[in-house]
């Protein structure tokens, strides 16, 4: 290593977080922004009025408690949505959701003290906003933000402004919840009067959900007083009309099918591409990475070309998933939908603030097999809000005592870790739930978010195809009856199946519809967008990089290791490059073994890990590092620092420890 001690080279510590997949079973890893956030807003994909007075928006829709959501991956949007629907079923109030970014905030001081704002905001990267809140945080944290001038005291512009927040995070983060709390703490130097706790949610603990549910009870409370509400029986009052249109055919043209946005549904799908906007993208060519019969790792090349879509090494690419056949059925079936599954439906927002989140006239089946995230965990609140649609008494009860009991959820609902569909079918033995209003799944129901892969390829040697390593999750818990199958990747597997000449790709009866809506994915084509990552190698290829990246957490390391070949066989002075690489056993889920040795003198160290024992995971990894320390030298060069892939997969702590430990060894 005197080669590290002459040159003085800032080495460059990269670390992912170890694959989460591996790890976390992907339950950890995110899943981005609301694909039609900005594309379709207020009923029919109309775009909300462009007013960004949140007042002015207020008074013409005649709201008085405004529910603004900072959310990255959906859960305090989710959470918003259902504070808004709880505030006016339960308390009259005239409730709308925002997202910050469509606001300014100047006038939050003009906000009468008849009105109430909710902030619910998740915290990310090192205590940030997420992207849509960060102006919010920019204005709010400035010691003299600039207001409308509206209040009266100047000293505390906001001693009119009532206010509640619930704050979403992460215990595991040095940050934890700090958006919330920031803002919480600028808002009353500022004068603003909270109603109820600062409530903080905390994933980290797994008790996000709990969390939320034993905050908002005593904040209803306290709101009530403060504003003179009366609590009424909850009535369900729909955010969106469902209208059928029996005289129309779903193959009409204007009847979307699944399409995402007008330009797919008339075929003149066109660029820009982006989160609003997939591209149909072929897929070059894919191949299963394990040997193992019993696991699925996933391996395409996406072909990116005449798209306009680029990449550079290290950054994600989004798949838009296709919920299974099987799960479209069973979703259908137990409402009582099944025979109106090509009904042509007009879904409008109830009132000009309420978003419909997919493209409309459209038919159940397209909204459910394409729009909807009906395989996902069950909330215990919407548990509640189903009760007063079961088929008997008795299901009600049922249902009723699910919902407000925490330990009886746990039992029969997240131990079992069964979806929606298959809790209904649980509850009613399999018979119809049909007077469920078709609106409550529209708005209680998550959007069918496009989920990230980190890109596995080098873009300096392959511009057009975007790689991907994706693990497919099928995990079977003891107790639950029903196997959790990840959408995405149980999708990639059968377009991968379909790719080599299986007739009827059917991973494990899933039965993906792989042709798209109206055909338009015929062949082998999967709906992608490009999100730029800060995930980089250094400018300066001399530089030395270490990369921790076990299971599918080396994907974007196979990149960067096929960069650095490239760059080596350009003759271009290229640094020492080590890869701590982990699998269960080297016969089955070596990952690209075939391809280390080949591409470039890059120092591998792989360490077993006995299948699902974290102990494992934690200690060989070390020992190994500290072996890689020996290696090194003993001499810190000098601006040694960690990175971590940023909006990538940096929330596994284990890998983030062994980062800084390696550290703090030099
Ligand atoms: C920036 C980034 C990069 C990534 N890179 C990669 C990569 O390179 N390779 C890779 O393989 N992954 C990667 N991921 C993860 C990936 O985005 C997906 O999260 C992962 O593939 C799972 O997607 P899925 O749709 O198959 O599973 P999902 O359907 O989203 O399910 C995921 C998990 O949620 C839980 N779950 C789902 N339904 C239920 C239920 N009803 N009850 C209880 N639990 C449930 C289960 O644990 C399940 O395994 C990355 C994520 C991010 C954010
Ligand atoms: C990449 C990433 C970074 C995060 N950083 C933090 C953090 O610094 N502090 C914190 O308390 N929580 C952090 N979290 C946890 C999120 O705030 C939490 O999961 C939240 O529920 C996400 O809400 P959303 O789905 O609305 O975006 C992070 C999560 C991810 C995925």
């Amino acid at each position: 290593m005197a080669q590290l001690d002459t040159l003085d080279l800032v080495v460059l510590l990269v670390l992912l977080a170890a694959s989460a997949a591996y790890f976390t079973k992907g339950t950890y890893w995110a899943i981005p922004k609301d694909p039609y956030a900005t594309a379709y807003t207020n009923g029919n994909g109309s775009k909300a009025s462009a007013s960004r007075n949140i007042l002015e928006k207020m008074d013409e829709s005649g709201k008085n408690c405004i529910i603004f959501y900072g959310s990255q991956t959906g859960t305090a949007e989710d959470y918003a949505s259902r504070l808004a629907k709880e505030g006016a079923s339960r308390f009259g109030l005239k409730t709308m959701t925002a997202d910050l970014e469509e606001y300014d905030y100047d006038n939050l001081d003009a906000i009468p003290d008849d009105k109430v704002v909710f902030f619910v905001l998740a915290t990310y990267g090192e205590g940030e906003p997420t992207d849509n809140a960060v102006d919010f945080n920019e204005f709010i944290s400035n010691d003299e933000p600039s207001f409308s001038g509206a209040g009266i005291n100047s000293e505390k512009p906001l001693s009119g402004l009532k206010y509640v927040t619930f704050g979403l995070g992460n215990n595991t983060y040095e940050h934890y919840n700090s958006m919330v709390r920031k803002v919480d703490k600028s808002l009353t130097r500022f004068g603003a009067s909270r109603i109820g706790t600062a409530g903080e949610g905390d994933d980290g603990a797994g008790t996000m959900e709990e969390d939320f549910l034993a905050w908002k009870e005593p904040m209803w409370t306290e709101l009530t007083i403060a504003m003179g509400l009366e609590e009424r029986e909850a009535v369900y009052e729909a955010a969106f009309t469902v209208t059928e249109k029996p005289d129309m055919d779903a193959d009409e043209d204007p009847v979307y099918l699944g399409e995402p946005n007008k330009n797919h549904l008339e075929g003149k799908s066109k660029g820009p591409y982006n989160a609003n906007n997939p591209y149909i993208a072929p897929i070059a060519e894919s191949r299963e990475l394990f040997s193992d019969k019993t696991r699925n790792c996933v391996h395409a090349d996406i072909d990116i070309s005449g798209s306009n879509l680029s990449y550079t090494t290290g950054d994600h690419i989004a798949v838009w998933p296709t919920n299974a056949g099987k799960e479209v059925e069973r979703f259908l079936n137990i409402l009582g939908l099944d025979s109106k599954r090509n009904m042509v439906i007009e879904v409008k927002g109830a009132d000009a603030t309420a978003k419909v989140p997919f493209p409309s006239p459209t038919t159940y089946d397209a909204v459910v097999r394409y729009h909807m995230e009906i395989g996902g965990p069950v909330s215990r609140q919407f548990v509640a809000s189903l009760a007063p649609f079961a088929p008997n008494d008795s299901i009600k009860a049922e249902m009723v005592k699910i919902g407000g009991d925490k330990d009886y959820f746990a039992k029969m609902v997240a131990d079992r870790h069964v979806n929606i569909a298959q809790l209904l079918e649980i509850m009613s033995n399999g018979a119809p739930w049909t007077s469920i209003p078709f609106s409550i799944f529209a708005e209680s129901l998550h959007k069918l978010q496009p989920r990230y892969y980190s890109i596995s390829s080098s873009s300096l040697t392959q511009k057009n195809k975007v790689s991907i390593t994706a693990v497919v999750e099928s995990i079977e818990r003891p107790g639950a009856p029903h196997i959790v199958k990840g959408v995405t990747t149980n999708y990639l597997l059968a377009l991968k199946q379909k790719q080599h000449g299986d007739p009827d790709p059917d991973p494990h009866g899933l039965k993906y519809n792989l042709t798209g809506p109206r055909n338009k994915y015929d062949g082998v084509h999967v709906p992608v967008h490009i999100r730029h990552s800060n995930f980089r190698l250094p400018s300066n290829p001399s530089t030395p990089v270490i990369m921790v990246g076990p299971g599918t957490g080396v994907a974007p390391f196979r990149g960067f290791v096929q960069e650095r070949a490239a760059q080596a066989k350009a003759g271009q002075d290229v640094g020492k490059t080590i890869l701590f690489f982990g699998c269960r056993h080297p016969d089955q889920d070596f990952l690209y073994k075939e391809e280390w040795e080949v591409r470039f003198a890059c120092f591998l160290m792989l360490f077993d890990l006995p299948a699902n024992s974290v102990a494992g995971v934690q200690s060989r990894p070390w020992r190994q590092i500290r072996n890689c320390h020996g290696l090194l030298s003993g001499r810190r060069p000098k601006g040694l620092r960690a990175a971590t892939a940023e909006g990538a997969c940096c929330r596994d702590q284990q890998a983030s420890r062994a980062a800084w430990l390696l550290l703090r060894m030099w």
